[in-house]
């Protein structure tokens, strides 16, 4: 059984992920994670195969799991990575809104440990960036790229990462440094659009779960290329699966395109 600790128990994805561990037959919760001041701070978790209390103490709590998956914000989920690089504890990196450096500490990690890292774990969000990558590819410089998402009213963070990521994809594919290239939201008097930038529009409203669309207009015509989630069980489940995958591998640093075998295709 994979010994699996939860952080962010409380959160959106946390209850998801509390869902998709009981219902996994092959793995166990070891223990749950909050932040200080917490309601929920010392609460019997109901339905674990053992009672489960939920706590504050990052290193108790992770004593003997086999791996933390983490969905909070970025500052915890740092702390978190320390300990779990400290205890030799695998590290599902579920959280979005890290910087440059940030993520190169993340990826400094997978020397010691096992980590996946990935700010989208469904699978059609992964397939969709390799659709993104043939997309740039075949379309080339003359259409222009412009990524809308959109999300609920209580995401903190803006473009979603996500939405980075596919950036970066289309960046990629296309011989452009995303961050040369990006223009976040236009007011005002803009000008003409600058040829090979690529705009990303963010909304905010309700209950949505995670909206992307990709759009490559070029004169005459335009390829739209989207994804809609409609439930947070899509990235439970794939934080699982990353979980299981990292299970038994040793260190490493990997994103949801080595979990799903999808990288190079
Ligand atoms: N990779 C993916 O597939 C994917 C999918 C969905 C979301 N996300 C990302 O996952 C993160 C969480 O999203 P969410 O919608 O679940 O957010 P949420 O509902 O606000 O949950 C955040 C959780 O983090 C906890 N937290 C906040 N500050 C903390 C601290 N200082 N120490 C310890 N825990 C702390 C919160 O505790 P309290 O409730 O006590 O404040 C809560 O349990 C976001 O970065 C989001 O973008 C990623």
């Amino acid at each position: 059984m994979l010994k699996v600790v939860i952080a962010g128990c409380s959160g959106r994805m946390g209850q998801a992920l509390l869902e998709a561990v009981h219902e996994a037959p092959d793995c166990v919760l070891h223990g749950a994670l909050v932040r200080p001041g917490s309601e929920m701070v010392g609460k019997l978790l109901e339905g674990a195969a053992q009672p489960v209390r939920v706590s504050v103490d990052v290193p108790a709590t992770l004593a003997g799991a086999d791996v933390l998956i983490d969905f909070t914000r970025v500052e915890p989920s740092l702390h978190h990575l320390d300990v779990c690089e400290r205890l030799g504890v695998n590290l599902v990196m579920g959280t979005t809104g890290f910087d440059a450096a940030q993520k190169q500490r993340i990826a400094e990690a997978g020397q010691k440990i096992g980590v996946v890292f990935a700010p989208n774990m469904s699978v059609g969000v992964n397939l969709t960036f390799g659709l993104l990558d043939m997309a740039a590819r075949i379309l080339g410089q003359d259409y222009d790229v412009e990524i809308i998402e959109a999300h609920h009213r209580h995401k903190v963070d803006a473009p979603s990462g996500t939405a980075l990521r596919m950036g970066e994809v289309v960046a990629r594919a296309l011989g452009r440094d995303l961050a040369q290239c990006a223009v976040y939201g236009r007011e005002g008097h803009t000008g003409e659009r600058e040829a090979q930038t690529i705009g990303f529009a963010t909304v905010r409203g309700g209950d949505i779960i995670g909206d992307h669309t990709v759009m490559f207009a070029g004169v005459g015509e335009r390829v739209e290329i989207s994804h809609k989630a409609s439930s947070r069980m899509t990235f439970a489940q794939g934080a699982l699966r990353a979980a299981r995958f990292l299970s038994g591998r040793g260190a490493g640093y990997f994103d949801m395109q080595d979990v799903l075998g999808l990288r190079g295709l």
